[in-house]
């Protein structure tokens, strides 16, 4: 919701608290124990930023968020909210494209396997540092020669090629291992049962998509793009991994703006810790060179997560606008979290801020906003906002439709297969088995040549032979005798 001055009005101690728009690029954080309320705070966040015009991502885990698209019912909770903050809040519907790298609730989202690039690629499949090295050295050699990487069949292809032809590529792009390159085989064939090959591949989902502003009720919201991605999250790696390709090719699309009045698009960055869980050195720089950069292209992260400290530090310390619900403190190492979260927020010195951590109820929340400078507010104990949109999810029926009204259909759904490193490389063995066959055909011809004509030579001797015997049985038995004849009358004569 939106106060009068344009602020996002987001929840309330006993006044409102508000984020500033030209602020809320500054990123933002939403914490809590499972069932304190993140979800909806999300909602409510989303919500107000669309109000704004502006448009955002988000995942949805457990399909939660698509009530979105519908408006609100006035609950026992809500109403009591109503009367404490003392606002009413307008029930309304907001525009929403659903989208599913599965394609089963929403539009088809694909990305090739060049632009998903090696880093995010290697960490969906585990690989080691020098498997990491040859799959490189892979990408490198089909880029060298127009071979285009778009889905996991080209990749196979180019692999089985490569692997293969090791040798001939060593002094170039280096050692390109048989070992490594069967465990990348392996991996692959892993990601494939995993359902890889549907999200790998053409047409490619083109961020432009997303900055959609919709005119509904009179007022131009923004976009709210969901991802389904209750299915999508029980491979861990893939779902994160594929959210920070999101994340990357919105920041390489977007041109710098410097500071603006308010942000050009919201990232909401769910299930946040699965994107460091053993992430690698290199994925961890990019992280966070990426977080620090994009909001100079006027892009807010928030990222949502249980534990804050489940977010490296220098990743932590660049989210100014924090939602921290309740904490749980069952353990001595969630003790030291609930200490260290504590520690983070300007104190107040109306409220022990450790206390407050755990007493906190569903829906309420420590909250510290950037002020209009930039610096962080003093933490205020607060309740959210109600959404006005509907909590819960929506109907099959009402997905069906919402995802038919966005259009997108047409251009995603049906699977592009262009000319690439598979077709290429099949096209070469073919040639090359012809080539061969040709090969063979022109020699069997040769040999039977040759075959033939030592049998003529044979043959010739043979009739030779055949006919000097003939002349000396002739000789013998006809024109000897017949000599010895003709002389022996001629001397009986005289
Ligand atoms: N601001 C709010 N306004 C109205 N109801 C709320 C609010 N916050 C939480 N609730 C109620 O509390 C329930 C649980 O909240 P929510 O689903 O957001 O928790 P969560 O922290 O996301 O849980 P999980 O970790 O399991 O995903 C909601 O379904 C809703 O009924
Ligand atoms: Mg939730």
């Amino acid at each position: 919701m939106l106060d009068n001055e344009n602020r996002l009005y987001i929840a309330h101690s006993d006044h409102p608290l508000y984020i500033e728009p030209k602020m809320a690029n500054r990123h933002g954080l939403i914490a809590g124990a499972t069932g304190t309320g993140k979800t909806v705070s999300l909602q409510v966040l989303a919500e107000s930023f669309s109000d704004l015009g502006v448009p955002c991502f988000m995942a949805d885990m457990k399909g939660d968020l698509s009530g979105v698209y519908k408006e609100g019912t006035l609950t026992k909770f809500i109403e009591k909210r109503q009367n404490e903050f003392g606002v009413t809040f307008d029930f309304q519907p907001y525009p929403v494209q659903f989208f599913d790298v599965y394609g089963e609730q929403g539009v088809p989202m694909r990305v090739t396997i060049k632009n998903f690039g090696v880093l995010l690629f290697s960490r969906i499949m585990s690989l080691t540092d020098t498997q990491e090295g040859v799959l490189a050295a892979v990408f490198r050699i089909c880029e060298d020669r127009n071979m285009p990487l778009d889905d996991l069949k080209d990749l196979r292809a180019a692999l089985n090629y490569i692997g293969q032809n090791a040798k001939e590529f060593q002094t170039e792009y280096g050692n390109i291992s048989s070992i490594s390159v069967g465990a990348i085989q392996r991996n692959l064939l892993a990601l494939e049962e995993q359902g890889g090959d549907l999200f790998f591949g053409l047409p490619e989902f083109k961020i432009e998509d997303f900055f959609v502003t919709e005119r509904m009720h009179d007022t131009k919201k923004g976009m709210l793009n969901i991802l389904a991605a209750d299915k999508l999250y029980h491979n861990p790696r893939l779902y994160s991994a594929f959210l920070m390709w999101l994340l990357t090719s919105i920041y390489n699309e977007l041109p710098e703006v410097g500071d603006l009045d308010k942000p050009k698009f919201i990232f909401f960055f769910d299930e946040a810790h699965l994107l460091f869980d053993d992430a690698s050195k290199a994925l961890l720089t990019q992280i966070e060179k990426i977080v620090r950069l994009i909001r100079s292209k006027g892009v807010g992260v928030y990222f949502i997560t249980q534990n804050p400290m489940d977010i490296p530090e220098n990743v932590l310390g660049q989210l100014g606008n924090k939602i921290q619900h309740a904490l749980r403190a069952f353990t001595p190492k969630d003790q030291k979290a609930v200490k260290a979260v504590a520690q983070s927020f300007r104190t107040n010195e109306s409220f022990d801020t450790e206390k407050a951590l755990l007493e906190l109820e569903t829906g309420e929340a420590l909250i510290s906003f950037l002020d209009e400078k930039g610096a962080p507010n003093v933490v205020e104990r607060a309740k959210m906002l109600c959404p006005q949109g509907q909590i819960g999810p929506i109907t099959e029926e009402e997905r069906k439709k919402a995802i038919k009204e966005s259009g997108l259909e047409k251009s995603y759904r049906e699977t592009e297969d262009r000319r690439s490193a598979y077709e290429i490389l099949i096209d070469d063995a073919k040639k090359q088995e012809e080539q061969k066959s040709k090969e063979i055909a022109a020699k069997e011809e040769e040999s039977k040549r040759k075959q033939k004509e030592k049998e003529d030579e044979k043959a010739q001797k043979s009739s030779k032979k055949r006919n000097k015997a003939i002349w000396k049985w002739i000789v013998t038995n006809i024109l000897k005798p017949l000599g010895k004849a003709l002389v022996k009358n001629i001397t009986k004569k005289r």
